[in-house]
C-alpha cells in the first residue's frame, strides 16, 4: 500500500470492552517484532490500561504531560524493554480534565513528524476528536460478533466513510459458535470484507495477569495466529502462522449460514 510515514492506526469502537486495548498492544508488539519502529499511544486518558498489559504501570510522565506542555514527547516515552516497543503511556493520576483541541492538534503534529514506521493509538470508547481523526492513516474498528456491537461498528464505519478515511473491521473474541453472527452476515452489513478475525482465547487474560503481552506469551495460540494475520495486513509480509492450528478459522467459514441477517438502518 502507498503508506504514510509514520502510518497511524487508531483503534476505534463506540462500545466499550470489545478488546481495543488488547488489539492495540498486541498489534504494536507484533509489528515491533517484525523489526518496525513502533510507538503505542495510550489515548484512553481516563482509564489508561496499556501499561498494565505491558508491565509498565508506574508511568508518571506520559500523554497528559505532553498535552499540557510539561514534557516533550521524547521524554514522555517509555521503552518496553523485552521488545523495544516505544510507549506513550497514560498517567494514573486523579486529574480528570478533558482533552483540549489545540493540545491534541499539537500532539498529532509531533506524532506525524516523528521517526516511527507505525503509530498505534488505543482510545476510549466513542473517541472521535476531529484533531485526531483528521490526522490518522486508518481506523481499525473493533467489534465482537454480537448484534449490538456490529451495528455500533457499522455506524462508526459510516462516519469514517463520510470523511473518506480508510477503515478496517476487526472481529474480536470470536468463538465460532452457531449462535454468533456469521462472517457473511457481518460482511453483508459492513459492506466490505472483515479485515481480521481474532478468536476468544484464554491466553489473553492469562498473559495479562503475568504482565506479558499475549503475542509473546501465547506463542502457538489461536490468538497469536489472528494477530499475526492482522499485522500482515500492515507489514505486507504475512508473518509465519503457527502450524496446524487453523481449526477455528475453518469452522468459522463453514458455519451454517442462517436466514436471519442484521436489521438495516439509516445513518443521518
Ligand atoms: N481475544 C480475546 N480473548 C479473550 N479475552 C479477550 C480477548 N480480547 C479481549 N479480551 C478480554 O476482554 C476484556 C476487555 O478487553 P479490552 O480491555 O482490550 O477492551 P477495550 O475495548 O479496550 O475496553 P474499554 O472500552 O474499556 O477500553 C479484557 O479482560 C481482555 O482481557
Ligand atoms: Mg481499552
Amino acid at each position: 500500500m502507498g503508506m504514510d510515514s509514520p502510518y497511524i492506526i487508531m483503534i476505534s469502537s463506540q462500545k466499550g470492552g470489545v478488546g481495543k486495548t488488547t488489539v492495540a498492544v498486541n498489534l504494536a508488539v507484533a509489528l515491533r517484532l517484525d523489526k518496525y519502529k513502533v510507538l503505542l499511544v495510550d489515548a484512553d486518558y481516563l482509564n489508561p490500561s496499556v501499561g498494565f498489559i505491558l508491565g509498565l504501570e508506574n508511568i508518571n510522565t506520559g500523554i497528559r504531560s505532553v498535552l499540557n506542555g510539561k514534557s516533550s514527547l521524547e521524554n514522555a516515552i517509555s521503552v518496553h524493554a523485552p521488545t523495544g516497543l516505544h510507549v506513550l503511556g497514560g498517567e494514573l493520576s486523579y486529574d480528570s480534565d478533558t482533552l483540549k483541541p489545540d493540545e491534541l492538534a499539537n500532539l498529532m503534529v509531533q506524532l506525524k513528524a516523528s521517526k516511527y514506521d507505525f503509530i498505534v493509538i488505543d482510545t476510549p470508547p466513542g473517541f472521535y476528536p476531529k484533531e485526531v481523526v483528521d490526522n490518522i492513516s486508518e481506523a481499525l474498528i473493533v467489534s465482537t460478533p454480537e448484534m449490538a456491537s456490529v451495528v455500533s461498528a457499522v455506524r462508526l464505519a459510516h462516519k469514517y466513510e463520510k470523511k473518506s478515511l480508510r477503515h478496517t473491521l476487526l472481529l474480536n473474541m470470536v468463538k465460532g459458535k452457531r449462535y454468533e453472527l456469521s462472517i457473511e452476515e457481518i460482511e453483508d452489513t459492513y459492506g466490505t470484507r472483515v479485515g481480521a478475525i481474532i478468536p476468544l482465547d484464554e491466553i489473553v487474560p492469562i498473559s495479562s495477569s503475568e504482565r506479558i503481552p499475549a503475542f509473546i506469551y501465547g506463542k502457538r495460540s489461536e490468538f497469536v495466529g489472528g494477530i499475526s494475520k492482522l499485522a500482515g495486513l500492515y507489514s505486507g509480509q504475512p508473518l509465519a502462522m503457527p502450524k496446524s492450528r487453523h481449526g477455528i478459522f475453518v469452522r468459522l467459514f463453514s458455519l451454517f449460514k442462517r436466514k436471519r441477517g442484521i436489521p438495516s438502518f439509516e445513518v443521518k
